[in-house]
């Protein structure tokens, strides 16, 4: 099997041309995210989004032109829209169309605010214990910046398409998922603009074949920017989760993450505190690095329920760096049925939300 460069796939490229603008596709610029891997191309194309639904044809001819580069075995084409960023206006929000997610029954974001605080790790060792007990469960990754919920799951692979079109979502442990991370090369940091971002984010949910799920949990970019606000104006969103460490600095920004949610009237589910104590390997100790106690005293003056607290231990951290998060791994461990407990609380949440 000949190896396949990106170079010979953007040449085949040429020859696609806009119907409407004349020119091809590589010379408009209307190329985004190419990657190509062990045979396997997949990249976007940047449109107008009031000629979206004219441009189908479009999509399948450059899918079919990457597919005749001899070696080439799997192409997964999207269409990005370009649109204005939303924006967001206090005390008078306006009217979003949310997206109609017919076959996902609810739709839970993890988020934080601040960095680093153990989302990711949160939020893939949830929807694991969330499909403990058998109920379906996937897992977006929205991190465009530093998507890791693949790499988290154990998964190599690159996504294809299904014969209707639709992107065919990976499996890790039994969870379907994808990531904005598929439509980059992890090696190459690639600079999206706000609005191909958010509609490159609306089309893993709408573009997904995600069958019946339970349940979508989404790992939010840290902070508070384009994508958390498309995410809320755009998304049917039935919950947030959000993730803290336990010291000041780390809570004053998960207050901005929760206030910035409860002002587009998403329900905050509640606090997790991560990273609660250090559970000393030699002696079973406990070690309050961070302070004892701040998620829960700062979700009390919130005003919002206290899920649950994750130490710091090596086990989390080393599972998830291997692919195999410890719910997965290792469920009978005791951490594991910390986030199983924290996933109890968030089905009766998203119950009680109807
Ligand atoms: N409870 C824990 N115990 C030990 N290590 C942890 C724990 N939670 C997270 N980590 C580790 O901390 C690092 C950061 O975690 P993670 O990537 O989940 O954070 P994040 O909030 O998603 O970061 P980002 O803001 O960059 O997306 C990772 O190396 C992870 O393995
Ligand atoms: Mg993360």
């Amino acid at each position: 099997m000949p190896d396949v460069t990106a170079e010979q796939v953007l040449e085949a490229l040429k020859s696609v041309s806009d119907p409407d603008r004349g020119g091809d596709i590589v010379s408009l610029d209307m190329l985004q995210g190419l990657t190509v891997k062990d045979g396997k191309v997949s990249f976007s194309i940047e449109v107008d989004p009031a000629r979206g639904p004219e441009l189908e044809g479009l999509r399948q001819e450059a899918e079919d032109a990457a597919k005749s580069v001899p070696g080439v075995q799997a192409v997964a084409a999207i269409l990005t829209a370009e649109r204005p960023a939303p924006q967001l206006i206090p005390d008078q929000p306006a009217e979003f169309s949310k997206m109609q997610l017919p076959g996902i029954k609810s739709i839970i974001a993890v988020a934080s605010g601040k960095g680093g605080v153990g989302k990711s790790t949160t939020a893939v060792n949830l929807a694991l214990a969330m499909a403990s007990d058998g109920r379906r469960v996937g897992i977006i990754d929205a991190d465009i910046y530093g998507p890791s919920i693949p790499r988290m799951l154990g998964i190599n692979e690159q996504p294809v398409q299904s014969e209707s079109g639709q992107i065919m979502p990976l499996n890790g442990h039994g969870i379907p998922c994808m990531s904005m991370g598929f439509m980059v090369d992890e090696a190459t940091p690639v600079i999206w603009r706000g609005p191909m971002a958010t509609g490159a984010l609306e089309q893993l949910f709408s573009d997904v074949e995600w069958g019946d799920l339970d349940a979508l949990v989404v790992d939010m970019p840290p902070g508070t920017g384009d994508i958390h606000l498309t995410l809320s104006q755009r998304v049917p969103l039935t919950g947030v989760v959000i993730v803290s460490t336990p010291q000041e600095i780390a809570l004053a920004d998960a207050r901005k993450g929760l206030n910035m949610f409860r002002k587009v009237e998403v329900p905050v589910f509640g606090i997790i505190e991560n990273m609660s104590y250090f559970l000393c390997p030699d002696n079973g100790k406990r070690y309050y690095i961070f302070g004892d106690g701040g998620a829960r005293r700062e979700a009390e003056n919130l005003g919002v329920d206290f899920l649950g607290e994750v130490p710091l231990d090596t086990r989390i951290r080393e599972t998830s760096d291997e692919g195999q998060p410890i719910v997965a791994s290792d469920p009978g461990n005791e951490h594991s049925e910390t986030y199983k407990a924290i996933a109890v609380k968030v089905w009766d949440k998203i119950r009680a939300q109807g």
